[in-house]
């Protein structure tokens, strides 16, 4: 059988470093994070990708800064939407298999006609909120119809701290209080149970946008007071605080709910991701040790 080349762009970020990774057991990897492949370059886009000639590439390569992006749109869209463009483009030459990331930021977060907050289904109109989700929204139309676009939400850290780490942290550091957001809600998702569910949506060149989280819907708070319970602290230390308790504004607006709904995965026949919090107990016993 002939060997899968796996082209990683952005391969140095939180998620490329995993998808390197998890790749490279069953696939001819080639990582190459920003300093070995500008992807906002048109024609290192095109010779990167002729030379490797991969049967997938993985777009790990994004400007995440969703502040920095709503004050500098036009480097937003770049990075974003217009280098996913020239990586398509590419795609097509060699006939490789494009899979784009994307967020769940695509969103406004407002209820639904009947008024509920319900998780997203892929068919949900989208409506971004900020530059960054309006620019990742097109690059998910640059990525094209054949490509897989993968949504996913609140993305946790597969080989550092993270917030997990953070919050294990700030509840060792003393006896006081630990203050998390409680006004937005979505589902925090582990990179180490998406980049399989990726790996395998590339493998089968899944056509059209897929979301991809792990199962159950939760603010930070909430998410604060499982890291509580497992570590063994009392989870009354977490409080919730709103975004405006946290001072002015910041330059992008955030939606206030931006769950998605696994159920297109599930339709697919992959089996449903694991509850996060069965991630967060499994992410305080690896950083444990
Ligand atoms: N993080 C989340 O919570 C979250 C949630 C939903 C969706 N997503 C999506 O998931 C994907 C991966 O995000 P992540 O959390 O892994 O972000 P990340 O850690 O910021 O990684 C993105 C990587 O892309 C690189 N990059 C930026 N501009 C580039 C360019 N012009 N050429 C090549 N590389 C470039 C960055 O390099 P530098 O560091 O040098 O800039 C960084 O290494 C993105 O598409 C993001 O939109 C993330």
């Amino acid at each position: 059988m002939q060997q899968v080349t796996l082209l990683v762009t952005g391969a140095a970020g939180q998620l490329g470093r995993e998808v390197v990774r998890a790749a490279s057991a069953a696939r001819q990897v080639v990582a190459l994070g920003r300093a070995e492949l500008d992807v906002t370059d048109s024609a290192a886009v095109r010779a990167a990708v002729t030379a490797h000639r991969p049967t997938t590439v993985i777009n790990g390569a994004a400007w995440t800064d969703v502040d920095g992006c709503e004050l500098d749109p036009d480097r937003a869209y770049l990075a974003n939407a217009t280098a996913v463009d020239h990586l398509a483009d590419a795609c097509a030459e060699v006939g490789a298999h494009l899979v784009q990331v994307s967020t769940d930021f695509v969103f406004d977060g407002e209820p639904g006609p009947d008024g509920r907050f319900t998780p997203y289904g892929e068919d949900r109109p989208t409506n971004p909120l900020n530059v960054y989700g309006a620019s990742k929204l097109a690059g998910e139309v640059a990525a094209g119809d054949g490509a897989t676009v993968v949504r996913t939400t609140w993305l946790q850290s597969a080989d550092g701290p993270g917030m997990v780490g953070r919050i294990m942290a700030d509840l060792a550091a003393d006896d006081g209080a630990v203050e998390l957001l409680g006004d937005r809600r979505a589902c925090p998702t582990f990179i180490v149970d998406l980049v399989p569910v990726l790996l395998r949506l590339a493998d089968e060149r899944v056509a059209g946008v897929v979301h991809v989280v792990n199962e159950g819907v939760a603010s930070w708070a909430e998410m604060g007071r499982m890291v509580a319970v497992e570590v063994g602290a009392d989870p009354n230390r977490i409080v919730a605080v709103s975004e405006a308790d946290l001072g002015p504004p910041r330059p992008a607006r955030r939606p206030a709910y931006s769950a998605l709904d696994g159920a297109g995965l599930r339709r697919l026949g992959h089996p449903p991701m694991r509850h996060h919090r069965d991630a967060v107990a499994a992410t305080v016993a690896r950083l444990r040790g």
